[in-house]
């Protein structure tokens, strides 16, 4: 047995004479500190709260999903592998780390235990902090795939009505739902918010013979079903809107056979974007893509122009 060995089992059973039992005087020290962990997240459940975002909605295309903090260094790391070798990021690495970690007292066997004196080690610790801290700060700053939009209130509470009245086992949005009644994004473009008022109120009035029930709806409840069905339908535009489109951005796009090809084709841009991308895209492209090689218009175009055009956009689904 070497001297330091014998050593450490000296001071050991100096330690454990001195020392007293795990029960009940550790444990007893563990319910404290756990009982005031749990005041603690109380008091921020009750005076913050937990965020809650928006209802889910498989037809959104313009989410900006973001993991919590302390996964944005992940989620940061996998931007850098391409598409197929995620799984390298996301299932092998973490595993690998875990592992040293499981191996680290087979690895560090000195009997140094002060940080200076295990330079290589804490040389590796340092460096993850590092690198976990650029990562993470550069999650926060990478650019959102999607503009923010601000939705409309009403809008919002239309779309949670329509999910419980479970208007879906009758209606389809964005290829979402049943086939009894019509595909409801197809369709309301073409009605006037009265006539949607009306068939709500009514559907036997409007449509005489129809399956769709008459649902009794508040006033309020009609209001706000009727936000979120014209936020569907792109909303009428005027014929000044392709006018304005051949003027300012045929010389980079392309609808049907007219147009260049320096940006993408927009023929079927309302099939892959809302109207609220599109009209973000047009204002101000940096917002979506902070290498954007388009002009804003914000400025250049009135807001109603930008509006109008966005909507003209929305209503092209390839048949043009
Ligand atoms: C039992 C099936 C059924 C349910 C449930 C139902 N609908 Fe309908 N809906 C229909 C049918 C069938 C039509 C087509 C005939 C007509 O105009 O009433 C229709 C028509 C519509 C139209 C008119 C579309 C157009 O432009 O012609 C709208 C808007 C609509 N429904 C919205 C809703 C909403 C919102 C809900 C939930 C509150 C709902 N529907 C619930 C069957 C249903
Ligand atoms: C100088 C060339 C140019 C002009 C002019 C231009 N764009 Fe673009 N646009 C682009 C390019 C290039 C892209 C592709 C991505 C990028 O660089 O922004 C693009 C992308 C877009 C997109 C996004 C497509 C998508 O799926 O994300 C929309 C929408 C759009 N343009 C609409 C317009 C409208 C409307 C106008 C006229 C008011 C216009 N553009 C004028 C070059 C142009």
């Amino acid at each position: 047995m070497s001297a330091w060995h014998e050593e450490y089992l000296k001071r050991y059973a100096q330690l454990k004479e001195r020392g007293r039992s795990f029960f009940p005087y550790a444990v007893f020290k563990d319910v404290i500190v756990s009982f005031l962990l749990l005041c603690v997240l109380s008091a921020l459940a009750y005076f913050v709260g937990a965020e809650l975002g928006d209802l889910a909605d498989p037809t959104d295309t313009t989410y900006n999903p973001r993991p919590e903090w302390y996964f944005m260094f992940l989620f940061q790391v996998l931007k850098l592998f391409p598409g197929r070798l995620e799984a390298v990021a996301a299932v092998v690495l973490p595993v690998l780390v875990v592992l040293f970690l499981f191996s680290l007292p087979l690895i560090d066997r000195g009997r140094e235990r002060h940080p200076s004196r295990r330079p290589l080690l804490t040389g590796i610790a340092l460096m993850t902090i590092i690198a976990w801290g650029f990562l993470t700060w550069k999650g926060y700053t990478s650019p959102l795939t999607n503009p923010i939009v601000e939705k409309d209130p009403l809008v919002l509470a239309g779309h949670r009505l329509y999910q419980e009245l479970k208007c879906s086992y009758c209606h389809s949005i964005g290829g979402q739902g049943g086939l009894v009644g019509p595909e409801l994004d197809k369709v309301v473009g073409d009605q006037t918010e009265e006539w949607l008022g009306k068939h709500f109120r009514d559907p036997q009035a409007l449509s005489p013979g129809t399956v769709m029930p008459k649902l009794n709806l508040l006033g309020d409840e009609i209001t706000i079903l009727v936000a979120y069905m014209k936020s569907l339908g792109s909303g009428p535009f005027t014929e000044e809107a392709a006018k304005l489109f051949n003027e300012n951005c045929t010389t980079c796009h392309r609808i049907g056979k007219e147009g260049g090809d320096v940006g993408p084709n927009l023929s079927a841009i309302g099939s892959v974007r809302s109207k609220s991308y599109i009209k973000s895209y047009i204002e101000d492209p940096s917002r979506a893509n902070n290498s954007s090689s388009m002009p804003a218009y914000k400025g250049q175009l009135t807001d109603i122009q930008i509006e109008d055009v966005a909507r003209y956009l929305a209503s092209l689904k390839g048949n043009k």
